[in-house]
């Protein structure tokens, strides 16, 4: 008979969420264990009762009743003392801990001889532990919503447009720390149609930053603010200084400021003055995502959205919650890849295996022991740079990187040597007027093969244009060559056959282009047409 689960209903205020979803359930039952959830545990993220029990599991009227016979709980937010003295000695718990943050709870758990996995302590530099990892899922969840409840409180569009009415510019949204949920709100931002500018101190997070459509702005000051595995450190009083300068200036020009810098065990950095708050315009947003580590901006109140200088102020605590659904089934998600390697034998029995870095990382209490922090994990390689590295392919396909790639060298020397050899035959055998004509063309084709090649391809429309205008002088030439203007005699001076044809051939190519070139652009023009 295997383990049961327990899952009780959260109990601090306005969190919504529910450690685990009916699907999860019966993925957990599948597994070897039973499950019993806290009746209206799941109704504010939108799972009825009905739905855990269709899924295999048991619903249990009472908190006390849960937490007294589950062998294993699942939690989201933090336990209360009070969830703790409910729980059964020697019991297990995986749950969000912030064991820096919480040691009274720590020893109260210890206490209870439990065993407690903290989904916060994830080795993430594993990637293995990616499966697992509840940190980058809700950041990724509250990145989303950060930039939706400044869309709420701004009084604009976010993309521009033309309408009768007028030119309605873009809105320009700046964000302070590109981790997983500033890049999430990067995204989310720019496919809102906004003006995304971002900032981090670790600069290798600038390929990712343009890769989702925004534009890395720089401090002005040499110092590299990676601390290791991937987070930031405390950056020198000069960077710091020169960084409120940048910011200043960015916090004029913004309509929408949006916070998420942080440093692991350490208050939150300001970087937003009452000044630069006083320096926006009216009916601006701030979004401070710092807020429960004491807020990027000085002006923030944690858990409230307030009006100051005319700019309101968004320190909400629960972005993650007023996605709940969403939130839930993600972090449910993340605790099943938990259970699954806690259970690889698949018999609803649980090894908190310390040999496996990902569950040593974890477990931060083992059988009544305190067992954090974990020793480091020796890794073979810096894991710093993989993130960049895998967004910089990204950066191409989204167009923001230059042209299509270039040929390799085998196949450019292999032109190169056809084309010489075309040019020593003509050389040798064409008249020297024509050697000269011929000349100009070869390097004509050649500059503009090179020009067209590395056209930008968001500049592919005005080159579309270009090559118009040079399609109307080639079809002005042709008809030149077809209808020759009358002499003072009134006689024409009609080409040989050749010409004629040629000439009637290049208005038909040139013809296509030109017309082509006019269905395309409508065509593109009709896409941005609502
Ligand atoms: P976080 O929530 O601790 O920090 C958010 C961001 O604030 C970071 O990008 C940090 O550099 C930035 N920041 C700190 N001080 C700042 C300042 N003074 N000015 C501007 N920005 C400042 O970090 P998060 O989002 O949890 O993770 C950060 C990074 O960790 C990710 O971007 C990723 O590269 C790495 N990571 C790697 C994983 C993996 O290897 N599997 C998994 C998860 C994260």
């Amino acid at each position: 008979m295997g383990l049961l689960i327990g899952v009780p209903k959260e109990t601090a205020t306005a969190e919504k969420r529910v450690a685990t979803v009916p699907d999860v359930v019966e993925k957990l039952v599948k597994l070897g264990f039973s499950v019993a959830v806290e009746s209206g545990a799941g109704d504010a993220a939108n799972f009825a009762d009905d739905t855990f029990r269709a899924a295999g599991a048991e619903i249990v009227p009472t908190a006390a009743e849960l937490w007294a016979k589950s062998d294993i709980v699942f939690k989201a937010r933090v336990p209360s003392p009070e969830e703790v003295g409910l729980m059964r000695e020697g019991g297990t718990l995986i749950s969000f801990i912030w064991p820096a943050q919480n040691p009274e709870l720590m020893q109260q758990l210890a206490a209870k001889k439990a065993t407690v996995l903290a989904i916060d302590c994830l080795p993430r530099q594993l990637s293995r532990a990616q499966k697992m990892d509840a940190l980058t899922s809700m950041a990724g969840i509250s990145g989303y919503r950060a930039v939706i409840e400044a869309a709420n409180a701004f009084g604009r569009f976010f993309n521009g447009q033309i309408t009768a009415a007028g030119k309605i510019q873009p809105a320009k949204v700046f964000i302070a720390g590109a981790g997983v949920a500033g890049l999430a709100a990067i995204g989310t931002a720019a496919n809102l149609g906004a003006i995304v500018r971002a900032n981090d101190t670790r600069a290798e997070v600038a390929d990712q930053v343009v890769s989702l459509g925004g534009e890395f702005v720089k401090v002005d000051y040499e110092e590299e603010g990676s601390g290791g595995g991937g987070y930031a450190k405390v950056m020198s009083e000069g960077f710091l200084a020169a960084q409120r300068e940048m910011y200043a200036k960015q916090a004029r020009e913004s309509d929408i400021i949006i916070t998420t810098a942080l440093i692991p065990g350490k208050p939150a950095p300001r970087l937003i003055t009452a000044e630069m708050v006083q320096s926006m315009k009216p009916g601006s947003v701030i979004v401070d995502m710092a807020g429960e580590q004491g807020g990027n901006c000085e002006l923030t109140v944690p858990g409230e959205a307030v009006v100051r200088h005319g700019v309101t102020i968004i320190g909400y605590t629960d972005l993650v919650s007023r996605l709940a659904k969403q939130a839930s089934t993600l972090y449910s998600t993340n605790l099943l890849r938990v259970t699954e390697e806690l259970c690889k034998t698949k018999d609803g029995l649980i090894n908190v295996n310390f040999e496996d870095d990902a569950i040593r990382g974890l477990t931060v209490v083992k059988d009544g022991a305190v067992t954090w922090p974990a020793p480091p994990i020796k890794m073979a390689a810096a894991p710093a740079a993989k993130p960049a590295a895998a967004a910089a392919p990204a950066a191409k396909s989204h167009g923001h990187g230059g042209g299509g790639e270039p040929m390799s060298a085998k196949s450019l020397a292999t032109v190169f040597g056809a084309g010489a050899l075309a040019f020593m035959l003509v050389g040798l055998f064409a008249p020297a007027s024509f050697l000269s004509h011929f000349t100009v063309f070869v390097l004509a084709c050649f500059i503009g093969y090179m020009v067209v090649w590395n056209v930008t391809p968001s500049l592919h429309t005005p080159l579309m244009s270009v090559t118009n205008a040079i399609s109307s002088i080639i079809a002005i030439g042709a008809l030149v060559q077809v209808a020759p203007p009358l002499d003072a005699a009134g006689a024409a001076d009609r080409p040989n056959a050749l010409i004629l044809g040629l000439a009637v051939f290049a208005l038909a190519l040139t013809a296509v282009n030109m017309f082509g070139g006019f269905a395309v652009t409508r065509r593109m023009l009709a896409m941005f047409r609502k």
